[in-house]
């Protein structure tokens, strides 16, 4: 059997493991670099070299962009140093002054800042779409000028699902590069490129490394789009530590069983607080009461524990009162890590096309405690406001 043919949850243990060039030890050595010395002057005039400096790569960073280019059965892979740069340097490969960018309105809240507040000044025109928009409606808003779309799905907050197959094919017809933000669902959920999308980016920040101590990112590609990005990454100087990549790698070889279970609570949870009195909605891609329910079962395999409901309630005071309540789940931003947290969504500020003005959305991260738990947590602090 070749391992190469495996399927991504098998191939996230093998992948990347040089024992043969390492002294038997499977993981990657951490190489701590700057400077890299040459064997000779000319060596370095020619460049003839695998590794020439620390911040262009070294064989810690070349060993986990080369398995995340595996995983995602692309050409290669960069690294920056957070989800967000990830991002920046995917969008700003594909844009420049005069071009069009179309961006799902549900993306990322920093990645929409920066898109908005970055890209005019440079002369880029920004135009944000409704992500649930149809594919014979799509092709409306592509402009001559047009040179990317950026998806996001599910999408922050909201968690509405895109038609990438779809929404892709009409891009391809017009020569528009896309990129989605797969966070949400990792290598392990779905495979953007297979399903027509370009280049990926993922904040490695989340399930990758998962115990919410690193902050990472990288975007991934095939073909001349891979070649471009990694022009733009070394325009600028995107790199990462070693220890960073060293703890990614690590977190990347259990994130099958830790995607797993956080998702599978969150069903649990999701279902729970679903039949809550003081609940109107519950928004997980992979529960059957979600709109986009159809999409997920075609085109995901596994889902992950970030989910959002929306309360009754509008109170601020009581709604502080059942966060503040919660004893398991901690107040603060970031998921994929091993504890659970809850956020308050604030929308008004970042939608367009805001059918959820004045809902208050709760988002919740399932960690890796017992779904049991997490709901008798839940059901004390919905107490507070019953
Ligand atoms: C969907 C999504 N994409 C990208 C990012 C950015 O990642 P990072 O925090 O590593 O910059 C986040 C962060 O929360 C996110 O939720």
């Amino acid at each position: 059997m070749n391992k190469k043919n495996t399927i991504p949850s098998t191939k996230i243990t093998h992948s990347g493991l040089k024992p043969k060039t390492n002294f038997g030890i499977p993981n990657p050595p951490v190489y701590h670099a700057s400077t890299i010395l040459y064997p000779n002057s000319k060596s370095r005039r020619e460049k003839k070299v695998k590794f020439q400096y620390g911040r262009t790569g070294t064989p810690t960073s070349r060993a986990f962009c080369d398995t995340m280019a595996e995983l995602y059965n692309a050409d290669g892979s960069i690294i920056a140093p957070s989800g967000l740069a990830a991002a920046v340097v995917g969008i700003l490969s594909f844009v420049k002054s005069g071009s069009h960018i179309l961006v799902a309105d549900s993306a990322y809240g920093s990645t929409r800042n920066f898109i908005t507040n970055f890209l005019p000044s440079i002369g880029v025109n920004v135009e944000f779409y409704e992500p649930r928009i149809k594919s014979q409606n799509f092709n409306k808003l592509i402009k001559n000028n047009t040179s990317l779309i950026y998806f996001e799905s599910p999408g922050s907050h909201t968690f509405e699902l895109q038609d990438l197959p779809s929404l892709t094919k009409v891009a391809k017809i017009y020569n528009v590069t896309t990129i989605t933000d797969n966070t949400w669902a990792t290598i392990l959920g779905q495979n953007p490129l297979d399903l027509g999308v370009d280049a990926v980016i993922e904040s490695y920040t989340k399930y990758v490394t998962g115990h919410s101590d690193v902050m990472m990112g990288g975007v991934i590609a095939r073909g001349k789009k891979f070649k471009q990005i990694k022009k733009q990454s070394e325009l600028m100087g995107q790199c990462s530590g070693p220890d960073d990549i060293y703890l990614a790698f690590r977190g990347l070889r259990t994130m099958k069983v830790r995607l797993e279970k956080s998702f599978n609570s969150s069903l649990k949870v999701a279902d729970w607080i679903s039949n809550q009195p003081k609940v109107i909605n519950v928004f997980h891609p992979a529960t059957k009461y979600h709109p986009d329910f159809k999409i997920f079962k075609r085109d995901f395999n596994i889902g992950a524990g970030l989910f959002s409901f929306e309360l009754k309630e509008k109170n601020l005071k009581k709604i502080d009162k059942f966060i503040d309540a919660l004893k398991l789940f901690g107040i603060g931003a970031s998921w994929g890590g091993f504890e659970s947290l809850i956020l308050e969504a604030d929308l008004d500020k970042i939608r367009k096309f805001n059918t959820f003005q004045n809902r208050k959305l709760i988002r919740l991260a399932i960690g890796l405690e017992e779904p049991e738990d997490l709901i008798a947590d839940l059901r004390q602090a919905f107490k507070e406001i019953n």
